[in-house]
């Protein structure tokens, strides 16, 4: 597969240094792989020079949210790389978003082909300490002018890409349980990964600011009973020497740092359990000491230890020594394995040459 290079793409690139500050998502390589699809037929990739998208005020996406993203990393390592991680996982599970979103499928290769390209012509701007990285974020949005609710009949997708530091600083999370709002329910698309579910959690994460805490935790929509996730990433406990998260179901998104860390743990010889996990049960075993450890993850995210849970009611929960064992172990061999430093047994890294 081949990608049209725009000389003032290059251009851009040669005026482009990194900031000191890196930041999270706030710095962008200034080039952006582009295909537009019409009449069922996806246009030649072309990389061109970052730039905003011109769009008429009855651009579907701006009105009925019809659009899907994905976020993925590419590390730097010495003397090899970029390393990406996993990237056929994200490819298929934006197709997955995009059939619940009622849009087209783009080809896994021409994904990959624009993934790959953003990726080589920014090797420069890879920041290289552990933790750091190049965020990428493919999105696809709905570009029919016309005001009916019906699915578009265009689209255009797009790679951009954030050198990046960590999305939180390196402190335990103070974590709202919400019981008031709910993020997802059965049949609906809380598998997708498509900006409404972003846009509804957003009251949660103000919600949660005013209160003092920094992240949501949802429940089932249906009970209200049982831990889902946050709103950007997975949810682990640790339970009695066992690793407990959620069993995936259509209101979870289907995280690949989550599907990798139960591989990593079950490696490492931790039993590990996906179950429907009551939030009775965690708050229960935080009291009694059972539960040793909380932890967030995701790829902007990696692993992110949580200390404290809060709900509507005023009542606290506080994990004891939330940066644990088990979580620290897991983030060391996470990142060994997304940064060059260990075997890749199960063959999750994709060189981009
Ligand atoms: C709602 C939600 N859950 C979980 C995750 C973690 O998924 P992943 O590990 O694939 O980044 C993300 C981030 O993409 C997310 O947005």
């Amino acid at each position: 597969m081949t990608i049209k290079i725009d000389p003032k793409a290059i251009d851009a690139l040669t005026n482009f240094t990194l900031p000191t500050e890196i930041g999270f998502g706030k710095t962008i390589v200034p080039i952006m792989a582009v295909t537009d699809y019409k009449d069922g037929v996806w246009s030649p990739l072309e990389l061109l020079p970052y730039a905003p998208i011109v769009m008429d005020p009855t651009c579907k996406v701006l009105h009925y949210g019809q659009e899907i993203f994905e976020g993925m990393k590419a590390y730097h390592v010495e003397e090899k790389g970029p390393y990406l991680f996993r990237p056929m996982m994200n490819a298929k599970r934006f197709n997955l978003s995009a059939q619940r979103m009622a849009m087209p499928d783009i080809p896994e290769e021409l994904y990959m082909e624009a993934v790959r390209s953003v990726v080589e012509y920014s090797t420069d701007f890879i920041p290289t300490k552990s933790g750091e990285s190049l965020y990428l974020r493919p999105f696809m949005i709905a570009t029919e002018n016309s005001l009916g609710i019906k699915p578009s009949d265009s689209y255009k997708f797009m790679v951009i890409a954030s050198p990046s530091g960590s999305y939180f600083k390196n402190e335990a999370l103070k974590v709202l349980i919400e019981r008031e709002f709910i993020r997802a329910s059965p049949g609906g698309m809380g598998y997708a990964k498509t900006g409404g579910n972003y846009a509804g959690s957003l009251i949660s994460a103000k919600k949660a600011r005013d209160l003092g805490y920094e992240q949501t935790l949802w429940l089932d929509g249906l009970e209200k009973k049982y831990i889902e996730e946050m709103s950007g990433m997975n949810f682990f406990a640790v339970i009695d020497g066992k690793i407990v998260t959620p069993t995936i179901q259509d209101t979870i998104l289907d995280g690949i740092t989550r599907n990798s860390l139960i591989t990593i743990a079950k490696d490492l010889g931790y039993e590990v359990s996906e179950e429907k996990f009551e939030i009775e049960k965690l708050l229960s075993s935080i009291e009694d000491g059972s539960c040793t450890e909380c932890f967030a993850c995701g790829t902007a995210a990696i692993i992110t230890p949580i200390g404290l849970f809060g709900d509507c009611t005023n009542n606290t929960w506080e994990v004891k020594n939330p940066i644990g064992p088990v979580s620290s172990k897991l983030k060391e061999t996470l990142l060994a394995l997304q940064e060059g430093r260990l075997e890749d047994k199960h063959e999750w890294r994709m060189e981009v040459k």
